[in-house]
């Protein structure tokens, strides 16, 4: 009988986290230096990704703090850089930065007709262009050793798009053909040992979205909000620490086969179709 258990061992591995210093990346951060990962925190904000590196290395584990612009190549080469002169190589990438923002959000004072385009380019660039270039700067690495791990960041408005977040969904649905195009682009021209996949939360409620979920005034859940636990059958809003197992699995020999796949972590939110 084949060791499952054994399967889900990811000790040693080097792992790069864009967007590291977040609510869900620094949960899957420290996940994965608690399982023996070498854990490489990438953020635009250093300090922030210093503190995650911190709590990391307090409880034992292995993990530096590298200042990255997602949105930059020269930024990502010089954190690839760092990351190769500190562990030696990298095996693993979560392309972990993204999010949304208020200005590129429909809402009674700001219709889709006035909709800034810097504030949709924004959100462009941060999820789509904020994935590609990580992928090429690190995926070149893996390339070039022929085996390797990526894993992207979707969401559920990649599936159907959610209403207000034109940009966003939009966005995110480019996150989830990319991780189909690459994970199909690098085993046909490079190697069938580089696996690319996504996860696709469901509902968290952190700070991209709290403004649309939450009551500012009186912290109570928005008509949003309240809809959206409606729609998801198993009541709730998800925790970090629901995408940690399915970011394990991902990330081990466990799931050896799965390529090109988005997972959706969502209670239940893609399967119900409201009635
Ligand atoms: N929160 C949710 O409900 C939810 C649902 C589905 C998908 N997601 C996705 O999961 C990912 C993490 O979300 P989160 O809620 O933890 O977000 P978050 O805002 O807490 O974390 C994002 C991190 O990315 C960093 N960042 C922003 N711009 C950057 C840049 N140019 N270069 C490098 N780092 C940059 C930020 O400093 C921050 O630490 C995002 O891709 C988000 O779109 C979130």
């Amino acid at each position: 009988m084949a060791d499952i258990k054994g399967q889900f061992d990811i000790t040693g591995q080097i792992i790069a986290v864009t967007g590291g210093a977040g609510v869900l990346c620094s949960a899957m951060a420290k996940m994965l230096a608690a399982h023996g990962a070498k854990v490489a925190v990438l953020d635009l904000f250093e300090d922030k990704a210093q503190e995650v590196a911190g709590a990391i290395k307090a409880d034992g584990g292995e993990a530096i703090a590298v200042k990255c612009n997602v949105l930059d190549k020269g930024s990502v080469e010089e954190a690839c850089r760092a990351v190769i002169d500190a562990y030696g190589t990298v095996d693993t990438l979560i392309n972990g930065a993204g999010g949304n923002k208020k200005e590129a959000t429909t809402s009674p004072d700001l219709s889709f007709f006035d909709l800034p385009a810097d504030a949709v380019q924004w959100v462009f660039n941060l999820n789509i262009i904020g994935t590609i270039l990580p992928s090429q700067v690190f995926g070149k690495v893996m390339a070039e050793k022929k085996k390797g791990n990526i894993l992207n960041m979707s969401s559920m408005s990649a599936f159907k798009p959610l209403t207000k977040v034109l940009a966003y969904s939009a966005a995110k649905a480019g996150v989830s053909s990319f991780t189909m195009w690459l994970a199909v682009h690098i085993s046909q021209n490079y190697s069938k040992e580089i696996r690319v996949n996504a996860l696709a939360p469901g509902f968290f409620l952190t700070e991209q979205n709290r403004f649309l979920l939450t009551d500012e005034k009186t912290g109570k859940p928005t008509q949003r909000g309240q809809q959206i636990i409606d729609h998801t059958p198993m009541g709730k809003y998800g925790q970090p620490e629901d995408l940690l197992g399915t970011t394990l699995w991902l990330l081990s020999p466990a799931s050896s086969f799965v390529h090109g796949a988005v997972i959706p972590i969502d209670g239940g939110f893609s399967a119900y179709s409201g009635v």
